[in-house]
């Protein structure tokens, strides 16, 4: 039986849709999930997949699709490097029929809000079947893929009905940084002093995701003014905001229907910079971190050819290139590996607050289903 969101009307409380519901919850998810990764309470991280002997896994291949996939290519940035461990990410409708290779003694891990995605489930079923061991980081705990893998990990999101991702994305994140940690303490990277600065530093995404929603009312008005008038759009990043920019798109896609592209920055003169003009505004993550500088010079580009930039930064940021974008949003500081949490519930309330504005079915979009359960 597949949840419909009529099935739950009752539970939307004060909120218009389920997204802005789950949009809304995400501090208290983000706590549930530290209470889960913190349980011992000493400072150190708690996992079920430290018995897999991280220090001598030679590479961790993740499989997912959609959102989920995206999460993942997160966590291979984070994993390689504060753990230094090799990572491959892939799509998990192209992984098995490609047949690839898997080193002995990998680990594969899933991901996947629903664990019924059928991909997902192949790419599951090709990797044990190669001798890999596998985890699974599953929302639904009854799922055929919680039950597959070798050690389910819980996203600990609860119920999501929107059918565009939103919780169940930052759950995801939040377990892969926890994961990462673990991981980096088993291969020497971290020590314990380092673990526990970490721990500390995760404690802070809770209050820093509430910061982000405070800006709410800035980012609606530039949904509706900006953007939800455009019939195109494109979402820049570097580093850990190229997989945000991924997801800024493909939540403006899938609840807007705006043709939207997601690009890394450095990209954008190999191609993609053909199709800017004063018509097509151009989303930029661009929290300033060690990759400000470049993003700077790639964002003037884009202004030099008549581009609108939207940018999505920090006070920093805001400071350096505020008067000469289009549109600036100023989001709460935070270090670098936590901005990826920032980011994430910025494009989800652009997104939101564009079909709003648009007026579409944002719980129930056209042509996509929560969970497809089909090739
Ligand atoms: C569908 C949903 C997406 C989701 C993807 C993967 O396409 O519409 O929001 O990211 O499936 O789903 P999963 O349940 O495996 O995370």
């Amino acid at each position: 039986h597949h949840l419909e969101a009529g099935d739950f009307l009752a539970e939307k409380g004060p909120y218009p849709h389920f997204m802005l519901k789950e949009i809304h919850e995400q501090p208290g998810v983000a706590a549930r999930v530290l209470g889960s990764w913190t349980a011992r309470g000493d400072g150190t991280v708690t996992c079920d997949a430290a018995g897999l002997g991280w220090a001598r896994v030679p590479r961790l291949t993740i499989a997912a699709c959609g959102t989920a996939c995206l999460a993942g290519q997160v966590g291979k940035i984070w994993l390689e490097r504060i753990a230094r461990l090799p990572v491959e990410i892939e799509i998990a409708s192209e992984f098995r029929y490609r047949e690839p290779p898997l080193p002995e003694g990998g680990v594969t891990l899933v991901i996947s809000q629903s664990g019924e995605t059928a991909d997902t489930l192949a790419a599951l079923r090709y990797a044990k079947e190669a001798g890999q061991r596998t985890l699974g980081l599953v929302n639904v705990p009854t799922s055929t893929i919680a039950r597959e893998v070798d050690v389910a990990l819980a996203t600990h999101a609860g119920p999501e009905i929107g059918v565009a991702s939103t919780k169940a994305f930052t759950a995801q994140l939040l377990c892969l940084l926890g994961f990462t940690v673990m991981v980096a303490r088993q291969r020497g990277t971290l020590d314990e002093a380092d673990e526990r600065r970490w721990i500390g530093a995760l404690s802070s995404v809770p209050r820093l995701i509430a910061e982000t929603l405070a800006a709410e009312p800035a980012i609606a008005a530039a949904a509706a003014g900006a953007l939800a008038p455009a019939s195109d759009a494109i979402f820049v990043g570097r580093g850990l905001m190229y997989p945000l920019a991924l997801e800024g798109a493909l939540k403006l896609k899938e609840i807007t229907y705006i043709h939207a592209e997601g690009h890394a920055a450095g990209e954008l003169k190999h191609g993609p910079i053909a199709l800017v003009d004063a018509t097509v505004p151009v989303v930029a993550l661009a929290p300033s971190d060690g990759l400000f500088d470049k993003l700077d010079s790639n964002i003037r580009e884009i202004m030099a050819r008549d581009g609108r930039v939207l940018l999505l930064t920090d006070a920093a940021g805001a400071a350096r290139l505020g008067e000469a974008a289009w549109r600036t949003i100023v989001l709460p500081d935070c270090e670098p590996f936590l901005q990826p949490f920032v980011q994430a519930v910025a494009i989800q309330l652009l997104a939101y607050h564009c079909a709003l504005a648009r007026g579409t079915d944002i719980d129930q979009p056209r042509n996509l289903a929560k969970s497809v359960t089909v090739e």
